[in-house]
């Protein structure tokens, strides 16, 4: 089977992103969301991203008005029982998720390739509420914000995928334009592995007062070419996403490097959740 139709759940931040370089790419595109508004909301942020691109002078206007075609907003479920791959960008919350691939699983062609973006919950939970067939064509997809820029997605396996469905999502990735890095169903993947527990390193060298907010980063940034310092990261990512993924990976591992420091902690629930609530390690108002 050749993709060709592409489903995507959710039209959030990562949603938006990867429902653009899917339409990008050529696919015929559908993405879901809950409700109109933030459905709106989601292709608004494709059209700044297409707008930057147009700017740039890597997209013309007659590429960005044929992407528009390709790309259909919807807020049924039933309209993604077609698509030859389905990508899950929903809230990070397990049952929600399961709840959906098991409604998807029942209206979806045999055929259809299910994936998850999920940065740090179980694919192999997420797959165990799908048929036995399905489950053998379940993977992981793991994009990195923001979707239209950078170049990097995991593609994830679990003890269960079928050979070639794997081999055909890694060609898929190739065909968004990405680069794909082969990895298994573990906690955190590569990258998260990696970095949650840097980021949550830096937050920990603040408390102990090693350096400022600015300096920490500017270290990073200069000391070791890094595009952005592991605090704006932080904020950048979302202190309440950063805190969530640690507490999943701390559960999963109960190693130290990944528990969250106190101070992250208190940040998220005094609000500050980064550069989405106006305020994190930075102000942004
Ligand atoms: N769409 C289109 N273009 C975009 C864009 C978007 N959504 N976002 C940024 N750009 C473009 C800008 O227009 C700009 O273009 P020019 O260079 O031609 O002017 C270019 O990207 C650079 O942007 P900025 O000048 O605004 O700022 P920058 O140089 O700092 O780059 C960045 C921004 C690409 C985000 C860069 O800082 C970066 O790579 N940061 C690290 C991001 C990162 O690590 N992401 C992974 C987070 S972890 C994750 O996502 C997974 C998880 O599970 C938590």
């Amino acid at each position: 089977m050749e993709i060709k139709k592409v489903g995507v759940l959710g039209c959030g931040l990562m949603g938006s992103g990867i429902a653009q370089v899917a339409a990008t790419a050529g696919f015929e595109t559908v993405v879901r969301e809950v409700a109109e508004e933030p459905l709106a909301k989601g292709f608004s942020a494709i059209e700044n991203s297409l707008a930057k691109f147009v700017e740039k002078g890597t997209l013309t206007a007659e590429q960005r008005e044929e992407i528009r075609k390709r790309l259909r907003g919807t807020t049924s479920l039933e309209e993604l029982s077609d698509c030859d791959i389905v990508i899950e960008a929903i809230i990070e919350n397990l049952e929600l998720k399961c709840d959906t691939f098991r409604h998807l699983d029942s209206i979806c062609k045999p055929e259809t390739i299910f994936a998850s973006n999920t940065s740090s919950l179980s694919i192999t939970e997420m797959m165990t509420a799908t048929s036995p067939e399905r489950q053998r064509r379940f993977i992981g997809l793991h994009f990195f914000n923001p979707v239209p820029i950078m170049k990097l997605v995991e593609v994830v396996r679990t003890i269960l995928t079928d050979d070639d469905v794997y081999e055909q999502a890694v060609r898929f990735a190739e065909r968004l334009g990405k680069i794909p890095v082969r990895t298994s169903d573990r906690t955190g993947f590569i990258v998260n592995r990696l970095l949650v527990p840097y980021l949550l390193d830096a937050i920990r060298a603040l408390e102990e007062g090693v350096g400022s907010i600015v300096d920490i980063d500017t270290a990073m940034r200069l000391g070791c070419g890094h595009p952005m310092g592991p605090l704006t990261l932080c904020d950048f990512v979302g202190l309440d996403t950063t805190y969530y993924i640690a507490e999943i990976m701390f559960n999963e591992f109960r190693e130290k490097r990944f528990a969250p420091p106190p101070l992250l902690k208190r940040m998220v629930k005094a609000g500050l959740h980064g550069r989405k609530s106006g305020r994190g390690f930075y102000d942004y108002t």
